[in-house]
């Protein structure tokens, strides 16, 4: 019989001071995700593909399906009562929750990663880092600029095949599957630890013109060494790579030289689950988990898997 994420939840976390009222939070994104999955899976039937119109922050075209996500999340973050304040990739300013005592988290989110494969009907999914606010700490904007080594849990979905939720604290990676016939998150995958050997890397090959000399060398590298796996949603590409080894790659590109991902809410929360499940995450320069944050939106080059394989790409990356 499978423990559901209630039953987890409760009994790893209640009574404990450093996860008061965690449950809460964790239980509101699978309220969320629970929407999402169901809005994304008949999205095409729903006529809710396709763009809004709008850009976001970002530059980006908006999906139908970012605004709805981001819009769920938000609500259920809110209704759950424990988080004082939100960021989201498709909301340009800090959503200010609360800020009373019981408001002691802060979450950064992707309300939905790799939106652009929704019409093909390839894997999407959602990721939220979650911070602590210290108790007297005001709640403004730049409340959120915490390191990444600063968060207490991080949380992704994957609405693929099936809808899995992974859920990070320190020393502890436990992946749920949603049981569709009764609506429940069930601890299907415990104490989740990256496999000790790689079997791909993951990296957007069409890019390798724009890689400086070192990164194409590290490319070449794993290129001769393993199979390539490449999703094109992070989320879908990194959770793969967790359960079965791997390294994920978006670097810089003279274009780009920052890369695209995002360091709050994509490169944070999955650094975090990395190094939890005994792997790795570096921005070819330091530890993603160490980057002094300066805007919400930043963006970070990426690099994260297997500690030994990290670390060798990083080492070629930079002769
Ligand atoms: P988002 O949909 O949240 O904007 O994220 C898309 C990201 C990420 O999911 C993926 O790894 C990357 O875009 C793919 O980028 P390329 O198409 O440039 O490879
Ligand atoms: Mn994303
Ligand atoms: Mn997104």
């Amino acid at each position: 019989m499978f423990q559901t994420l209630a039953e987890y939840s409760a009994s790893s976390w209640e009574g404990s001071a450093e996860y008061d009222g965690l449950e809460a939070v964790v239980a509101g994104i699978a309220d969320g995700a629970q929407h999402i999955q169901a809005k994304v899976r008949a999205a095409v039937l729903a006529h809710a593909v396709g763009v809004t119109g709008e850009t976001n922050v970002q530059g980006e075209v908006v999906q139908i399906l970012d605004t709805f996500s981001s819009d769920t999340l938000v609500d259920t973050l809110r209704k759950c009562g424990r988080v004082a304040a939100i960021g989201s990739e498709e909301i340009e300013e800090t959503v200010i929750v609360g800020d009373s005592p019981v408001h002691q988290y802060l979450v950064q989110m992707d309300p939905l990663d790799g939106s652009s494969n929704i019409d093909v009907a390839v894997s999407v999914g959602s990721i939220l880092g979650i911070w602590k606010r210290q108790a007297d700490e005001s709640v403004t904007g730049s409340t959120l600029l915490k390191k990444g080594n600063e968060q207490v849990a991080a949380v992704y979905t994957v609405y693929g095949s099936c809808t899995m939720m992974v859920v990070a604290t320190h020393g502890s990676v436990q992946g749920f599957t949603l049981d569709p016939s009764d609506g429940i998150f069930r601890l299907t995958n415990s104490n989740i630890r990256i496999p000790k050997k790689n079997s791909c890397y993951s990296t957007n090959e069409g890019n390798f013109k724009g890689f400086d000399s070192g990164t194409q060398k590290a490319i070449e590298e794993l290129r001769n060494t393993y199979s390539l796996r490449y999703v094109g949603s992070l989320v879908a590409d990194f959770h793969r790579n967790l359960l079965k080894g791997g390294i994920f790659l978006y670097p810089g590109t003279k274009k780009s030289p920052e890369g695209k991902l995002r360091l709050m809410y994509e490169a944070n929360p999955l650094a975090f689950i990395a190094e939890q499940a005994g792997g790795a995450a570096s921005s070819g320069k330091e530890r993603i988990l160490d980057i002094e944050p300066l805007k919400l939106h930043q963006r970070t080059v990426l690099i994260i898997g297997n500690q030994d394989v990290v670390d060798r790409t990083l080492a070629v990356m930079n002769t």
